[in-house]
């Protein structure tokens, strides 16, 4: 296993000796962003209910786009606190945890997670690594860690953690070497239907394991039929009130989303002006509008850079004409 030092030198050997997973998971505690090792790929991971971390997470990697992330548990018992884990779902469990397979199960709505891991969705990715140190991290810290792959957006997964360092290495509190990654493939993402199972992610448990553990078909959704394939405007959170966008002050009858500092008064996505903070509050706000009866929400304009670039997505989506208005 050759080893190359010489092109990490600028960004990952200074973070030797790599960090011990107590330090990761209290990195973890404090809010931070680590990188783990899974069996799968590395990790750029955060507290999966803390709004702010998780909103560090997309900054961190540069994401134009909320896509969901997967959230990392110790095992079934800990997915069954946030996510309904029955029947079919339950035997996959049973059967390929931990290991590489993400399910994408039904929400628990009393769950803390942050609603921005599942952008906004009513369902969850989760999975057990079977990576040692990312058990052993997740048994330190207790909860569950929200964690997409530790590359840039556009970028590959790293299986190194050299790679990983030298995509994410300035943004994590803690990186944490667990040796190249076994798998080498990102995990397996299945979502249990009513009479098949449905790979959205092809990945290193084959649909052959998967029907022969489900006793059901499984087969891999292609382009024309993939309801919750992230970016897909259906499948991500739209308000049933309607939604205004660049809006600089409420009309009447309008709930007035703001952001930043010295903006009429309404619910404001961060006061000071703050992206990350902006982004951490996004859908939470937008379900507490929706709540509240409006019918109608106008949002300010948010600045189209940085995290501000997701922001502007999630809010086109959610301004996006529905069918069901159409006529
Ligand atoms: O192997 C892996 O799964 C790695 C390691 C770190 O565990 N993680 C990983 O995460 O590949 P990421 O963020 O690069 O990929 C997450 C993908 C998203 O692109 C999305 O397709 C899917 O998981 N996903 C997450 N939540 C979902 C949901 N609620 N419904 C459908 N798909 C979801
Ligand atoms: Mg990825």
């Amino acid at each position: 296993m050759q080893v190359p030092t010489s092109d990490v030198a600028a960004t990952g050997a200074m973070r030797r000796p790599w960090a011990t997973a107590a330090e990761a998971a209290s990195a973890l505690r404090a809010g931070r962003l680590v990188i783990l090792p899974t069996e799968t790929v590395y990790g750029l991971g955060a507290d999966a209910c803390n709004d702010l971390a998780v909103a560090a997470v997309f900054e961190a990697k540069g994401r134009p786009q909320f896509n969901p992330l997967i959230v990392h548990v110790q095992d079934a018992a800990m997915a069954a606190r946030h996510a309904r884990l029955e029947g079919v779902a339950r035997t996959l469990a049973d059967a390929f945890w931990p290991g590489p397979l993400t399910l994408v199960l039904p929400r628990m709505p009393d769950s803390p997670i942050s609603l921005l891991v599942s952008a906004g969705l009513d369902t969850l990715a989760v999975r057990a690594p079977a990576h040692p140190v990312a058990q052993e991290i997740l048994t330190d810290f207790g909860g569950p860690i929200a964690a997409p792959s530790a590359n840039r957006s556009g970028h590959v997964s790293p299986t190194r953690v050299e790679d990983a360092a030298a995509e994410l290495g300035d943004k994590a509190a803690a990186i944490v070497d667990g040796g190249p990654c076994r798998e080498g493939l990102e995990s397996t993402i299945i979502a249990v239907r009513e009479g098949h199972v449905a790979i959205l992610r092809p990945g290193t448990i084959t649909p052959d394991m998967i029907e022969r553990a489900a006793g059901l078909p499984a087969r891999i959704e292609g382009a024309d039929a993939r309801p919750t394939a992230p970016g897909q405007l259906e499948s991500h959170y739209a308000p049933r009130a309607e939604v205004r966008l660049d809006a600089t002050a409420p009309k009447p009858g309008e709930a007035f989303l703001a952001f930043g500092p010295g903006a009429p008064p309404g619910l404001n996505l961060s006061p000071a002006g703050d992206l990350r903070e902006a982004a951490a509050h996004l859908f939470a706000y937008l379900r507490q509008l929706d709540a509240s009866g409006v019918e109608h929400i106008a949002v300010m304009p948010i600045p189209e850079a940085g995290l501000g670039l997701a922001i502007n997505d999630r809010l086109r989506r959610a301004a996006a004409p529905r069918p069901e208005r159409r006529a």
